[in-house]
């Protein structure tokens, strides 16, 4: 039974796998590969993009997918989460898609064997799906990504979408550079950095973050309109370079990333969220019929 955690419970043929079924699926869309299986999305922390994602991938690949919304169900009624689990796992689905605050949760949940786990985002731990995402958007862009530089700017240490990233980017031969101030930078042998200034001239791709609000135990910034002032990605900052700029999203705008940048076609934002669903229609490929 194959699950997916984070990107390390994939081996390079299955990465390079999913890279070219997406492709091939953004070229012309696929048959009902997935017309037999039952998919449940279990989602304990909002989301946007990812559960969408994941249900319109299902969808088009013909699965059917069933949504199951915590906070109307029996945990609210103290029952445990890996009786819940264990409970639709008695209906039989072919995967449950899982996102959760704590970081051990999906690979807690993986090791009862009874369905194959996706990790749609567990605490600051890992979103797989997203670094994936992220690395298709790169390579379509830039073919072949060894050599290739990346800074990472913003609240890097609680963000899950860094943490997956920086494994997965890393592992694919790109060089990281962490930009951030104090607060949000994480203990880490990659280059360092406080000011964006110091990388701009020396990088391919930069990946801005949202501050993880939700994360913090007291407030970091009283004011972020002076955190903006440093970390914002405006066209002044970064005037002519021929930089592609990536955020998972949600974005808040002028602070991450200004409104002008956000029309930029440097921007690559919502080709992100378009290539989320090629991405993930490869992964429910992968787990529920390759493996
Ligand atoms: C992120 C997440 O939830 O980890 N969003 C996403 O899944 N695209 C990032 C965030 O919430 O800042």
């Amino acid at each position: 039974m194959q699950h997916l955690i984070d990107t390390d419970d994939l081996t390079d043929v299955q990465i390079e796998a999913i890279l070219n079924d997406a492709a091939r699926f953004k070229r012309r869309r696929p048959p009902a590969l997935l017309r037999d299986k039952l998919l449940i999305t279990l989602f304990f922390e909002p989301s946007t993009r990812t559960r969408s994602s994941f249900e319109v991938a299902a969808k088009r690949l013909g699965a059917a997918v069933v949504h199951l919304d915590p906070s109307r169900s029996s945990t609210k009624k103290g029952e445990s989460l890996e009786d819940t689990f264990a409970n639709l796992c008695a209906m039989e689905p072919d995967g449950v898609i899982v996102r959760h605050s704590r970081n051990e949760t999906p690979r807690e949940l993986a090791a009862m064997k009874m369905v194959p786990v996706i990790n749609a985002g567990a605490g600051n731990y890992a979103h797989p799906s997203q670094a994936l995402l992220d690395l298709f958007t790169m390579k379509e862009y830039f073919g072949d990504l060894r050599g290739k530089k990346i800074a990472i700017v913003g609240d890097i240490v609680n963000s899950r979408v860094a943490s997956s990233g920086i494994r997965l980017f890393t592992r694919m031969g790109m060089e990281v550079k962490l930009v951030a101030p104090e607060p949000f930078m994480p203990q880490s042998d990659l280059p360092k950095y406080e000011h964006l200034e110091a990388v701009l001239d020396d990088v391919d791709v930069v990946m801005s973050l949202r501050a993880q609000l939700e994360r913090h135990s007291k407030p970091i910034f009283d004011d972020y309109g002076a955190y903006a002032k440093h970390y914002c990605i405006d066209k002044a900052r970064l005037g002519a370079r021929d930089i592609l700029l990536l955020h998972p999203g949600p974005v808040m705008r002028n602070i991450d990333i200004s409104d002008e940048m956000l029309s930029d076609p440097r921007c690559k934002v919502l080709e992100q969220v378009r290539n989320g669903v090629f991405v993930r229609m490869a992964i429910l490929k992968l787990l529920l019929l390759d493996s």
